[in-house]
Formats: C-alpha cells, sequence, structure tokens
C-alpha cells in the first residue's frame, strides 16, 4: 500500500542508510568490525560516573531532575569555556549552547541553514551522519576533494566559482578539520587559514565540527578554525569520544547571533538536554575525569593505531596501487584499494570471511567513491586488529573485480 500520502515531502524523500542495514551483520560476534565508531568501552569513566551521580541524587536531585534552561547549566557552560580556554580559544560561557551531542548541532545546523535545494559544501569523504542531517532538511551536498592534509583549499575555490556562476552560493562550509571522520586527516594551520581566507573574502560561515579533536597522539595541535575566525565560525564539541558516548552530551559556540537562532531552533527539538547528564557531567569535570581519561584513552588508540598500521604494511604494503592514510589521532584511518576494485561489493564478502568495515561509499554525497573504506581502530582489541587486518589482507589480494 501506497502511504506516501501520509507524509510530508522531506519525510518522503527520507532514505534508510543502505549501510547501516548492512552494518547490522556486524553484530554477529564471530565478526571483527573495524566498521562501527565505538569508542573503547573500558575507557568509560565508570567510577566517576558512579560518584557524581550519588553526589547529583544525593545533593541536587530538585534541580537536576526537572527541566533546565534550553541553553544548558550554567555551572557547566562554565566548565566547557574553561576547557575552550585550555585550546586558545576566548570562550565566553554566554556563548555556548549545550546539546544533545554534536549530531543534535548538525541537525540544528540542516534546519537553520536550508531551505530545500540550497548547497552546502562538504569533503569529500565527508561524516555520514553530517549528510543525513543536511539532505534531511532538503539540502544539497556538494563535495571538495581532500588529500592527506584535509580539503584542498584551491578545489574549494574551484567549487565555489562554479556553484555562484551558477546563482548556486553554498549556504556553508562543513568541516571536521582534525583527524576527520572517516579519513582520518588534519587540517594543517597554514591550509586553515587559506580556508579562513577564503570564507572571509566571500562571506561564508565555517562549521567547525571536532568530535576527535583532543585525541592527538602524534604531532603538534592545530590552531582551531573558531580562533582564527570567531566572527564566523560555528564549532561543534562533544563529550562522545572523549570521554563517553551514552550521555548524549555535546555542546555548540559561536557568535551571538549564531548561537541565539541555535537556541530557538533546539527549543522545539528538545527543550533542553537532560539536565542530570549534565549536573553528572559537571561534577566529573570537576573532579579531572577528562583529563585522566584522556590519558588513557590516547595511549590505547595510538597502540592500537600503530598496531593496525603495523598489520596493513604486513599484509598489502606489496600491493601496487593500494594506499592509506597515517592519522595523528582520532578513531579511523582510510584505506584506498587499487584501481578497479569495489569496496561495495567486498563488504559482502567480507562478511562471510567475519571481518568488516563501513565500503567509502557512505560517505560520499551520491555514494560515488567505490575504491575506499574506512577502518576503525579504537574498539577492537590489539589481537583482534591483527587477524582482522591479517583476514582482509588475504581478501583484497585474493579479490577479482
Ligand atoms: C564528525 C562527526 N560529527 C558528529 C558525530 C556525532 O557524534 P555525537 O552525536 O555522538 O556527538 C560524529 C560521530 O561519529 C562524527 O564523527
Amino acid at each position: 500500500m501506497d502511504r506516501t500520502s501520509y507524509f510530508s515531502d522531506r519525510a518522503n524523500g527520507m532514505q534508510r542508510s543502505v549501510i547501516r542495514e548492512l552494518l547490522k551483520l556486524t553484530h554477529n560476534p564471530d565478526i571483527i568490525s573495524f566498521a562501527g565508531g565505538l569508542p573503547a568501552p573500558q575507557t568509560f569513566p565508570v567510577e566517576y560516573v558512579k560518584r557524581a551521580t550519588a553526589k547529583v541524587l544525593e545533593e541536587e536531585h530538585v534541580k537536576a531532575l526537572q527541566y533546565g534552561a534550553t541553553e544548558g547549566d550554567p555551572r557547566l557552560r562554565k566548565k566547557l569555556a574553561e576547557i575552550m580556554k585550555r585550546d586558545g580559544i576566548d570562550a565566553d560561557p554566554d556563548q555556548i549552547l549545550v546539546t544533545t551531542a554534536s549530531q543534535q548541532g548538525l541537525e540544528i545546523m540542516a534546519k537553520i541553514f536550508f531551505n530545500p535545494g540550497d548547497t552546502c559544501i562538504v569533503g569529500l569523504p565527508t561524516y555520514l551522519g553530517g549528510l543525513q542531517s543536511i539532505k534531511s532538511y532538503g539540502g544539497v551536498p556538494v563535495g571538495v576533494e581532500l588529500d592527506e592534509h584535509g580539503m584542498i583549499p584551491e578545489k574549494l575555490v574551484e567549487m565555489l566559482d562554479k556553484l555562484e556562476a551558477e546563482g548556486r552560493r553554498p549556504r556553508l562550509i562543513y568541516l571536521i578539520p582534525d583527524f576527520q571522520n572517516p579519513a582520518g586527516v588534519t587540517i594543517p594551520l597554514e591550509r586553515r587559514k587559506e580556508i579562513v581566507k577564503i570564507a572571509r573574502d566571500r562571506d561564508y560561515i565555517i562549521v567547525e565540527d571536532t568530535p576527535y579533536r583532543q585525541i592527538r597522539f602524534e604531532g603538534e595541535h592545530q590552531q582551531t578554525f573558531q580562533s582564527l575566525a570567531p566572527e564566523r565560525v560555528l564549532s561543534l564539541y562533544t563529550f562522545s569520544k572523549i570521554m563517553l558516548p551514552g550521555f548524549r552530551l555535546g555542546w555548540a559556540y559561536g557568535p551571538e547571533w549564531l548561537i541565539n537562532k541555535f537556541i530557538m531552533a533546539k527549543q522545539s527539538m528538545d527543550l533542553c538536554t537532560p539536565p542530570f547528564n549534565q549536573a553528572v557531567t559537571y561534577h566529573m569535570l570537576e573532579e579531572g575525569a577528562l583529563e585522566a581519561g584522556l590519558k588513557i584513552i590516547i595511549k590505547l588508540y595510538h597502540s592500537r593505531c600503530n598496531v593496525m598500521l603495523e598489520e596493513l604494511e604486513k599484509n598489502l604494503g606489496d600491493l601496487e596501487g593500494v594506499s592509506w592514510t597515517k592519522p595523528e589521532g582520532g578513531l579511523f584511518l582510510w584505506l584506498t584499494l587499487p584501481e578497479g576494485m569495489d569496496t561495495d561489493e567486498l563488504f559482502k564478502k567480507a562478511i562471510e570471511k567475519n571481518v568488516a568495515y563501513v565500503p567509502g561509499s557512505a560517505f560520499f554525497p551520491k555514494n560515488e567513491d567505490h575504491r575506499s573504506m574506512r577502518l576503525n581502530f579504537s574498539y577492537s582489541n590489539e589481537e583482534k586488529i591483527r587477524e582482522g587486518c591479517r583476514r582482509l589482507g588475504k581478501l583484497i589480494k585474493e579479490y577479482k573485480p
């Protein structure tokens, strides 16, 4: 029965992610999955959560179990501003909006910026959830190529010229500057400055989505877009990867005029982010849970990343045309196979061999890539990473397109 007449055009335009459907297969415990973007559960700060939860229930339940302000708990916003200050941003707590993690930030972004048909610059590849939010409000993601240093400024200029000439001026530039999901690459400072100059000269807003920034295990921190161009950058942060994803807690930061729109848009979504989670997080931060946890996370992911890089070299190093990125932080790396290979097709064979990845096509606006895959190194232990890479290497080498 055709039920489309019940729904809005927007709902009828929504598609179930083929990838998410495929990824359900990876729930089989025999499968070594490099597919998800999950943090390692042993890094969850359980003891901090227990202590902070007890404190909130004993001392603050009247507030914590009540509705809260849309902007967020003022104590938490002050703490978040301190975290940002340590990162070189002159942050004002009044410009912070606590969000129900950064996916909500992306959803609000899409809600306030896009009329159906409006374009948005994204990286090629880019985060799948970002693409979904943009599309769900009728936005049209337009890809600009990345290399091992992130978005290429010359390609950005080319694309802006083209779109402007067609009268399709993009609403904004969406970037994941640090250890990008999915490619694992980071934009160096010089390139950040070039991109900022382009945005300033042409008056574009930049959305800087940066969930992995604090998970740097090699190299130098690169200045944020926020500190380079505070008048036009909206930054999205989240505790999901640096502490725990289960609280669904993040924050948006930007110029007042922009944050005000974000606040209005959030009001009709969920009124406020759970005050209980905010209060618990505040006390955890007071106790130093973030710093202590990050040390553990960085050490663990660094060694897991190294194991994956070592195994890829061992199992695929002699195959012509194959390459992979070497992240300095984060959770992912990006593997590209020789010409003619198809990672969507290979995925089914990989599942049969009990190893999983996300095919690169998921991260392109029109699913146009078929040679790449995203590999996650945060979730599986070293033994599994070694075995998974062996399986994957064998499969790729034996694969006849
Ligand atoms: C680039 C990027 N943005 C946003 C998110 C959403 O994260 P959360 O909603 O858990 O903060 C993710 C999650 O993987 C991501 O990689």
